[in-house]
């Protein structure tokens, strides 16, 4: 099992982050219209959330809707809450990895932001086997996950000029976060590597291939992440792996422009 990447100064630092790497407001509607379904019919709704995304616990919150973070660091929940417009307590966090969730207790709704693309894919069968072990029968879980189709990757210099045709009114860490990830994606690990792909995007920069403000918003938060590892596992691995555990698979996604590249996936037991 991989060791605790996300560290309280990457919490401490979440503001300087963006849709795709956190909930977009479209996406935030698709999430609770979701709920409104569910706790029509269930009025007792218990909501699990992987981490302490402050934006699934305002959304709960403001339903009072009941909810549970799973976070394996306090101090994150804690540095999290602190982006809460509806500040919460400690009642509502687990401390546990989702890679071992020895706790009491049963689910309806599960809903991760990113968390599968946080921990190792090889992690992501026990992972799902532990989501599934707590989820009340009918329950779903409710994911965002940046997923590749294959495995094509585009240089720094396709990227860019990307960025510049078709997406220059976007900050380029939102608008070219995947290709960027993918560029030096090591795909026998199945992962990136924040270091590596802060030393490619460098030496691209030195060659006028990035330029200094496109390189900034890239390295002032791999910066942040430090030595941080993300996966953009291959689609058709990912759903068949969730697809054990939860067997009625669904894709919806927000408005955003990546939308075909980061699903939503609902999954239902
Ligand atoms: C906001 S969440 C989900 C990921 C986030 N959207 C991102 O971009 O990284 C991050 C939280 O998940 C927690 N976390 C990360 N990996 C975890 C694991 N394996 N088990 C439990 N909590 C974890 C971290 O402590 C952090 O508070």
């Amino acid at each position: 099992m991989g060791q605790e990447q996300w560290t309280s100064s990457v919490a401490a630092e979440w503001g300087i982050f963006l849709p795709p790497a956190r909930p977009s407001l479209s996406e935030l509607v698709v999430i609770e219209t979701r709920l409104f379904e569910r706790k029509k019919n269930n009025p007792g709704l218990r909501v699990g959330i992987l981490g302490s995304t402050p934006e699934y616990r305002d959304l709960c919150q403001t339903y009072a809707i009941d909810y549970r973070c799973v976070d394996y660091r306090q101090d994150n929940f804690d540095t999290l809450g602190r982006h809460l417009l509806h500040p919460d307590g400690a009642e509502r966090l687990i401390v546990s990895d989702w890679r071992k969730m020895e706790f009491p207790g049963q689910i309806d709704v599960w809903l991760g932001d990113l968390a599968t693309t946080v921990t190792p894919v090889s992690d992501h069968r026990v992972m799902f086997e532990n989501i599934r072990a707590h989820s009340r029968p009918g329950a779903e879980v409710i994911l965002k996950v940046p997923l590749r189709a294959d495995n094509t990757v585009l240089t720094h210099e396709q990227i860019f000029a990307l960025y510049r045709a078709e997406r220059a009114h976007l900050n380029p860490f939102a608008a070219v976060w995947i290709e960027v990830l993918l560029a030096d994606y090591d795909f026998a690990a199945d992962t990136m590597y924040c270091p590596t792909s802060r030393a490619r995007l460098e030496e691209s920069c030195r060659q006028g291939i990035v330029s200094e403000f496109e390189f900034g918003e890239f390295t002032k938060r791999w910066d942040v992440l430090g030595d941080f590892k993300m996966n953009i596992p291959l689609r058709s691995e990912f759903v068949a792996r969730l697809r054990e555990f939860f067997p009625v698979i669904k894709f919806t996604s927000g408005q955003d422009w990546y939308r075909e590249q980061v699903p939503i996936i609902i999954g239902r037991y």
